[in-house]
């Protein structure tokens, strides 16, 4: 593949602009998994090294666009790296403004893209304002690498010069690898609350598995077809699509979930008699059985997001249990990825059982399903319009 690394070109004492993925899981403003900046830290760190000028770019959650919202701000992550990095001046801005001062050595964090105008919908303004900053752009945020924003996207058609960090090529190079030729029987495990991302590669991903697991969000659109599913998270949009995939390929559905009803209480239930006032918060004890089954045998796992609501401890055992059953298959060969995700690892300490961790989640469904993500396209793009470097 024809795109330039960050590892390979001259970045010694140059402006750079790295865009990173810190989208880390958070509770009232705290940090609950540092995962996601820990595999972001070389990346920082090779930039130091070089004496660059450093500023960093990143989203946080989903904010409405336009509007600040203090629950979303880096700041939390710009006082993390601060502590982590504590030789290093790091400053933290609100504006996008050319004209801050910052010395070699030293880093910028910008806040949130997300609370800029334009990020989302890829704005030639936004892109160009990104661009003005560095001499060089580093596109090292693999996990939003599936999405076609300014900060991800429209920059790098602006940059002299835009090239891929570390982690970002080594994240491609280790999932082409992983999924070269996977053996079967291959199992993926498809949770979490990100319904509308996943559904779109449901597809692609039941064609290549021989079982898919469904979880959260995505269990509950499927049991929607037919029945209520009272508050719980779902996507009306999605009943229509589910259907014909039920049909066509092998679908594990949750037959029992863990139920919240109206009094707060938390019940097992049939996942067919939800009533008006019940939210399904996690899966029951016979579908945990039924699935560690399935895993047991599987040759190759593939596995996204929780199967329910695990930071609350009474919701946490279905997730706990697939995740121990995914680490304890000494035969298979595991691949797991998500913010979650990665959050679920840590939290079992299962980190050194899964055979490849991924700091995508919906970046690396979509890397398995067609590989050419927006963020690859851009930098091919770059390399040909300016074949200089
Ligand atoms: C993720 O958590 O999958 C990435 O950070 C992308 O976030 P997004 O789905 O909000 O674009």
């Amino acid at each position: 593949m024809i795109i330039n690394e960050m590892t390979k070109i001259n970045i010694k004492k140059k402006k750079i602009l790295i865009r990173l993925d810190l989208n880390v899981p958070m509770k009232k403003n705290k940090i609950t998994s540092d995962a996601r900046i820990i595999y972001s830290l070389p990346t920082i760190k090779l930039a130091l090294k070089n004496h660059c000028k450093i500023i960093i770019l990143s989203h946080l959650g989903r904010p409405v666009e336009g509007k600040y919202q203090k629950k979303y701000s880096l700041f939390p992550i710009v006082k993390y790296l601060r502590k982590k990095l504590n030789n290093t001046t790091i400053h933290f801005s609100n504006t996008i403004d050319n004209t801050i001062q910052i010395k070699h050595g030293e880093i910028l964090i910008l806040e949130n893209v997300r609370f800029n105008k334009g990020e989302k919908t890829n704005s030639k303004k936004l892109s160009q304002k990104y661009a003005s900053l560095c001499d060089i752009f580093v596109m090292d945020a693999f996990g939003t690498s599936h999405r076609m924003e300014a900060s991800t996207y429209g920059v790098g058609f602006f940059s002299k010069i835009a090239c891929a960090g570390p982690l970002f090529m080594s994240e491609i190079k280790s999932l082409t690898q992983a999924i070269k030729k996977p053996k079967k029987p291959v199992v993926t495990i498809l949770g979490g609350a990100k319904i509308s991302t996943k559904f779109n590669i449901l597809k692609t991903l039941s064609k290549i598995s021989d079982t898919v697991i469904v979880g959260g969000g995505i269990a509950n659109t499927f049991l929607a077809i037919k029945n209520s599913v009272g508050n719980s998270i779902f996507e009306k949009k999605f009943i229509k699509s589910a259907k014909k995939l039920k049909e066509k390929y092998n679908i594990f559905i949750p037959e029992d979930s863990k139920i919240k009803n109206e009094n707060n209480e938390c019940i097992i239930k049939n996942s067919c008699s939800i009533l008006k006032n019940e939210e399904i918060m996690d899966i029951g004890e016979k579908s945990i059985i039924k699935i560690k089954k399935i895993i047991k045998n599987a040759k190759t796992i593939i596995w996204n997001g929780p199967m329910g609501v695990f930071e609350l401890k009474k919701f946490r055992s279905g997730t706990e249990k697939i995740a121990y059953a995914i680490a304890n298959n000494k035969n298979a060969f595991s691949i797991a990825g998500g913010g979650d995700t990665l959050a679920v690892i840590e939290m079992f300490n299962i980190k050194n059982k899964i055979s490849y961790i991924s700091t995508g989640g919906g970046a690396f469904l979509e890397f398995i399903e067609k590989k050419d993500l927006p963020a690859i396209k851009m930098l091919k793009k770059n390399v040909l319009s300016n074949n200089n470097i």
